[in-house]
C-alpha cells in the first residue's frame, strides 16, 4: 500500500499530549545523577526539572509525573507530605516554567518510608487503614502546590475516597484523580526501585498489588475506585498486561491511563543497546501496541524521544 493511504487508513495515531513524562526528583541545585538501568534518564534536582519541563513543552507532551526522593526517611514516611519537599517544589517550578505540562503527582509512601513499604508497618505487615490520613496529607500538600492530578499508586483499600474526601473539604474540587486500580506485583518495577530508592527492606508488595494471572480482578478494582471517585484508572505495567487494557477499555466510561514502566523501557533500551533490534521502530511500535489496546494516555520514559520521532513521522 502506498504510504499516503496507509497514512489515510491508519487505526491508530500516537499524539505528543497523550504522553506522561514520569521524573525522579532530587533536592540541591544542578544535581543530574543518571540512572544505570534507564539510559538517558536522571535523578534531577528542581532547577533541571524546570529546564526539562520546558523542552517537554515545546515537543508538545501532555504532562509530567512526579516521583520524589526525600533526603531523610521515617518509619511513617512524613517527607511525603512536606510542603518543601522535592515533589511540591518541582510542581511550582513546572507551573511557572512550562504552563502546558499537566503536572501529576504520585502519591505513595515508600519513596518515603525507611523500611520501603507503602504504608506504616504493623509488625511485618502493611497497615493498610493507618496509610490513608497519611496518603491525604501528602495529596493536598501536592494539590496546594498546583498538581493537576493526583495518582495514588499504593493499592491501599479506601484510598480514592479518603483522598477525595480531603481534597473537597479543602475545596479542591478542580484536582483530578488518577487511580493506579490495577497494579499488578510486577517484576517489572526492578530499574524504578533503583531510581526512586523504594526496594522494600524485606518481603514484596503481594498483599496490596494484583496477582499476575488475574484479568477479571482487574475490572471489579477499576469499577471499585471509580466509584469511590476516581476520574481516570491506570493499569500497570502496560505492555504485558494488554488484554487488561482493553477489558478495562471496554467496561468503564472514564479514560484509561497505561504505564509503561521502568523494566519495559530498560529491556527496549538494553535490546537496542545490543543491537538486536531496532530501538526506535520498537518504541513506537510498543507504545502503537498500548494505545490500540485502548488506553488514552500513556504514561512512558519514551514520551520526549516518541514525540520527537513522531514530529518526524507526520
Ligand atoms: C510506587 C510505584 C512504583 C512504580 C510507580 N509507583 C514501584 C512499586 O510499586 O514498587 C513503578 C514504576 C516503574 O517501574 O516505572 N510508588
Ligand atoms: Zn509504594
Amino acid at each position: 500500500m502506498r504510504a499516503a493511504l496507509r497514512r489515510v487508513a491508519t487505526e491508530t495515531r500516537l499524539h505528543p499530549a497523550q504522553f506522561v513524562l514520569p521524573v525522579f526528583v532530587v533536592s540541591g541545585e544542578g544535581v543530574r545523577t543518571p540512572i544505570n538501568s534507564m539510559p538517558g534518564h536522571f535523578q534531577l534536582s528542581v532547577d533541571q526539572i524546570a529546564l526539562l519541563a520546558k523542552e517537554a513543552e515545546s515537543v508538545g507532551i501532555g504532562g509530567m509525573l512526579f516521583f520524589g526522593i526525600p533526603d531523610q526517611k521515617d518509619e511513617e514516611g512524613s517527607p511525603a507530605w512536606d510542603p518543601r519537599g522535592p515533589v511540591p517544589r518541582a510542581i511550582e517550578a513546572v507551573a511557572s516554567a512550562a504552563p502546558e505540562i499537566v503536572r501529576w503527582a504520585d502519591v505513595c509512601l515508600c519513596e518515603y518510608t525507611s523500611h520501603g513499604h507503602c504504608g506504616p508497618l504493623r509488625g511485618h505487615v502493611v497497615d493498610n487503614d493507618a496509610a490513608l490520613p497519611s496518603l491525604s496529607k501528602a495529596a493536598i500538600v501536592y494539590a496546594e502546590a498546583g498538581a493537576d492530578v493526583i495518582a495514588p499508586s499504593d493499592m491501599m483499600d479506601g484510598r480514592v475516597a479518603a483522598i477525595r474526601a480531603a481534597l473537597d473539604q479543602r475545596n479542591h474540587h478542580q484536582t483530578v484523580i488518577c487511580s493506579y486500580a490495577v497494579k499488578y506485583a510486577s517484576g517489572y518495577y526492578g530499574p524504578f526501585r533503583e531510581a526512586a530508592g523504594s526496594a522494600p527492606a524485606f518481603g514484596d508488595r503481594r498483599s496490596h498489588q494484583m496477582d499476575p494471572p488475574n484479568g477479571r480482578e482487574a475490572i471489579r478494582e477499576a469499577q471499585l475506585d471509580v466509584a469511590e471517585g476516581a476520574d481516570m484508572v491506570m493499569v500497570k505495567p502496560a505492555g504485558p498486561y494488554l488484554d487488561v487494557v482493553a477489558a478495562v477499555r471496554a467496561k468503564v466510561e472514564v479514560p484509561v491511563v497505561a504505564y509503561q514502566v521502568s523494566g519495559e523501557f530498560a529491556m527496549i533500551e538494553a535490546a537496542a543497546a545490543q543491537g538486536w533490534i531496532d530501538r526506535d521502530q520498537v518504541m513506537v511500535e510498543s507504545l502503537t501496541g498500548i494505545a490500540r489496546a485502548g488506553a488514552g494516555i500513556i504514561l512512558t520514559y519514551f514520551a520526549l524521544d516518541a514525540a520527537r520521532r513522531i514530529e518526524v513521522a507526520q
